[in-house]
């Protein structure tokens, strides 16, 4: 799909989020959500856009996921249901959650005594309940759970907390990827069977069992033991879902708008769109391939960055001369989620319209 031009007073660097884009990308994995009978709980860390959620809800998200305590006071605002995919401890986090949950359903997932004992606290003294998830490690090594017998003795724990009420688990397999081999994937059912086993050998019962990420979300039928996914990536794509094969080109959503600064030498030419803009990280598939993509000039690298420059080189052979000095490109980043935190606002982008809208809930930290 072709996106329409930008006018020329339009300024960059700038995030611009073509609408079709997202609908196409949201309505897929609903439907795909819907036609294997699983919730679809978004990921709103990846858009921090309260009107981004609506519109997730309004195609059919049974909730959201968030990672903050405070994104899950903005995303509030789109559904009473919010899952905190986060170890919530601290007094901060604790203090802004019983807030939101005098108005929301929230759900936390932790992996620990001391993380259930501080919400149990945090809940009886505002009077508000708090559901819980146990975070179960799959096969990331991150947070997670990683003995089953410690996992069912914390639901029992959790069980008797009389402001908590335990509802399943969650796990974030991260480690998976489609080029996984099949015994990695088996071992994700394989572990998810196991646990949930042996919760109901311990008379607790398991609702939910929430997983999924952007690039394992369409293979999530394979895992019989799912009901519930939370990708977040999927709403724009970015360049590593693209080299990860879960995503094309067309399906990418947001780019980086930037202005050519300086053609130095004859092969290279310098962008507005630095590190603050397009953040440092690497391609997750080939680390060396640079920090995004210039849709213009697919066969460049965006070589290095400052803060405020990136250095785009053209290979040796290129049939494609350097622009001039004011031309305006756009970048594919690496990883969307940390370019859309860098930013205040983004540039929506339809057929016939080009409207600005907050980050809502970028910069809260906590
Ligand atoms: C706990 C958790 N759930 C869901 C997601 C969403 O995954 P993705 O970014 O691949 O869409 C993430 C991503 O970091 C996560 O950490």
């Amino acid at each position: 799909m072709r996106w329409p031009d930008l006018p020329d007073e339009h300024p960059t660097p700038s995030l611009v989020i073509h609408r079709p884009t997202v609908r196409d990308n949201l309505q897929r994995m609903q439907t795909y959500c819907d036609s294997h009978a699983l919730r679809l709980r978004p990921h709103t860390k990846t858009h921090k856009s309260l009107l981004m959620a609506q519109e997730q809800i309004a195609v059919g998200a049974s909730g959201l996921t968030v990672a903050k305590a405070g994104e899950a006071r903005v995303m509030s605002q789109a559904s009473k249901d919010i899952l905190v995919a986060y170890p919530a401890v601290g007094a901060k986090r604790l203090h802004d959650l019983v807030a939101v949950a005098r108005d929301a359903e929230v759900t936390v997932g932790i992996d620990s005594l001391d993380a259930a004992q501080q919400l149990q606290s945090a809940a009886v003294q505002a009077g508000v309940t708090f559901g819980i998830l146990i975070d179960m490690e799959v096969g990331f090594f991150r947070t997670g759970v990683q003995d089953v017998a410690n996992a069912v003795a914390l639901g029992q724990a959790i069980d008797s907390m009389s402001h908590l009420k335990f509802r399943g688990l969650m796990c974030f397999p991260g480690h998976l990827l489609p080029s996984s081999p099949p015994e990695t994937w088996a071992r994700y059912t394989e572990s998810l069977q196991n646990i949930i086993e042996q919760f109901a050998a311990s008379g607790i019962p398991v609702e939910t069992v929430s997983g999924g990420s952007t690039p394992t979300a369409i293979a999530s039928h394979q895992n019989p033991f799912l009901n519930e996914i939370r990708p977040g990536t999927y709403i724009y794509n970015d360049l590593n879902e693209v080299r990860l094969g879960v995503a094309t080109l067309e399906q990418c959503a947001a780019r980086i708008a930037a202005t050519v600064v300086s053609v130095p030498s004859s092969r290279k030419f310098i962008i507005d769109a630095g590190s603050k803009t397009l953040s440092s990280d690497r391609n997750c598939v080939d680390d060396q391939s640079g920090f995004g993509m210039v849709i213009e000039y697919p066969t460049a690298k965006i070589s290095r960055l400052s803060e405020e420059h990136g250095e785009v080189v053209l290979p040796e052979n290129s049939v494609q001369s350097l622009p001039r000095v004011g031309d305006r490109v756009f970048v594919l980043p690496n990883h969307i989620c940390v370019c859309v935190n860098l930013q205040n606002s983004f540039y929506l982008l339809d057929s016939d319209s080009l409207v600005e809208y907050p980050v809502d809930a970028r910069g809260l930290l906590t």
